[in-house]
């Protein structure tokens, strides 16, 4: 791995990777026994490897700073979710649900697919991807497993209600949905309130398929600020600066996951608690080191992502972007650490992760 600036930020990324690749500290349990991903490109670690589908990222550029090289990750290392897993003291990444074969699935399973969506459609003229609900599907299947080891479907769910289930889903619905009118008629049946209203009403009732079969702490990630990739400013931002239209329907999707998670707080406060985080609040600041904020670390094919084994940028850790979609890992690291630790009030809602699984 070659990190050679921001040693004072980095340096506690490599000492998380180093601790859990290397299986260093043998004592200590993870902060919470298991933990489910759910969501799309910015969590896969290896769900479309094997998909026809042209979102795929599992060769080289992709993860020159993993520690095994390409995964399937879309980013040069490890994601945010991973940093978060790292963060919780587990001492593995969670396995893709695609390779589960050999895995302690009591501990966790990552279902993220890129291109997915809340809507089964989102990102399909790319090909094939697991959208949401089919997440949730594998997910049961996965429970049923986890059934027959612990000896029931009771008891399986009691383990359950100790997990973590993290969410983290959306941007596809508009970026490869609302945004392409020439493959997807969303823009013209919705207007941006009503389409978010539309896939929280979808999200609220996969939220509450999970809350069936055990879940209990729950993380949402809201959209980020779709306008400002590179791919959206350099195809349809005016003078190289973000389309505020997009980022303006990120604002409502974000507005309306906010209540979903204040009515979800008091539908089930008998037993559950949920969180928001709120990806606009921005771990971004120039303070940081970045110097480039909109263009590619490695060289983009048409479709945004790296083209195959072209050198990538040198100064990884100046760039925010990996490609023309997904951040580096350095953004993944702040916004790991903001979501875990809230050093920042208004990234968290009404909470952060430490006192989610604390609670
Ligand atoms: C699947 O997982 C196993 C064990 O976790 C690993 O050794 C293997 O390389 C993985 N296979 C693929 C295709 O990623
Ligand atoms: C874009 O830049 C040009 C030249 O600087 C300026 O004349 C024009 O008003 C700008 N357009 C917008 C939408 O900001
Ligand atoms: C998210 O953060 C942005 C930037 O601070 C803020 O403008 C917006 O209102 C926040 N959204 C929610 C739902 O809290
Ligand atoms: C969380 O942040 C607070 C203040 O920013 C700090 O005192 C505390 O040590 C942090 N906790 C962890 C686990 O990093």
């Amino acid at each position: 791995m070659t990190f050679e600036t921001r040693p004072w930020l980095v340096l506690p990324l490599l000492l998380l990777i180093a601790n859990c690749m290397q299986h260093y500290s043998v004592h200590g349990e993870s902060k919470v026994p298991c933990l489910f991903i759910f969501g799309d490109s910015l969590s896969d670690n290896g769900n479309n490897n094997n998909l026809v589908t042209t979102t795929k990222s599992n060769y080289k550029p992709y993860g020159i700073d993993f520690p095994t090289g390409p995964t399937g990750r879309f980013t040069n290392g490890p994601t945010a979710i991973d940093i978060i897993t790292l963060l919780l003291e587990f001492k593995d990444f969670i396995p893709p649900y695609a390779n589960i074969s050999g895995s302690d699935i009591l501990k966790g399973v990552n279902y993220a697919s890129g291109a997915a969506g809340i809507r089964v459609e989102s990102g399909k003229h790319m090909g094939d991807d697991i959208s949401l609900g089919l997440q949730i599907t594998h997910h049961l299947d996965v429970v049923s497993k986890i059934a027959i080891k612990l000896g029931g479907l009771r008891k399986a769910k009691e383990y359950l209600n100790k997990c973590l289930y993290y969410v983290n889903i959306g941007s596809n619905d508009y970026i490869n949905n609302y945004f392409l009118p020439q493959f997807y008629p969303t823009s013209y049946l919705y207007s941006p309130q009503k389409y978010a209203e539309v896939l929280i009403n979808q999200l609220s009732l996969y939220l509450q398929n999970l809350h069936d079969v055990g879940a209990r702490k729950f993380v949402t990630v809201g959209v980020g600020l779709i306008g400002c990739t590179p791919n959206a400013i350099s195809t349809r931002g005016t003078n190289g600066s973000c389309v505020e239209e997009e980022n303006a329907d990120a604002f409502i999707f974000n507005d309306n996951l906010k209540s979903l998670v204040d009515l979800f707080n008091i539908k089930f406060s008998a037993d559950s608690k949920f969180i928001f985080i709120n990806s606009t609040a921005g771990t971004i600041d120039p303070s940081f080191g970045f110097t480039v904020f909109d263009v590619a670390c490695c060289p983009t094919a048409d479709n945004g992502l790296c083209i195959r084994d072209q050198m990538p940028c040198e100064n990884r850790n100046e760039y925010v972007f990996w490609d023309e979609f997904h951040p580096t890992t350095v953004v993944n690291l702040l916004t790991a650490i903001a979501s875990y630790n809230a050093s920042n009030p208004a990234f968290t809602y009404p909470m952060d992760i430490e006192h989610l699984v604390q609670s």
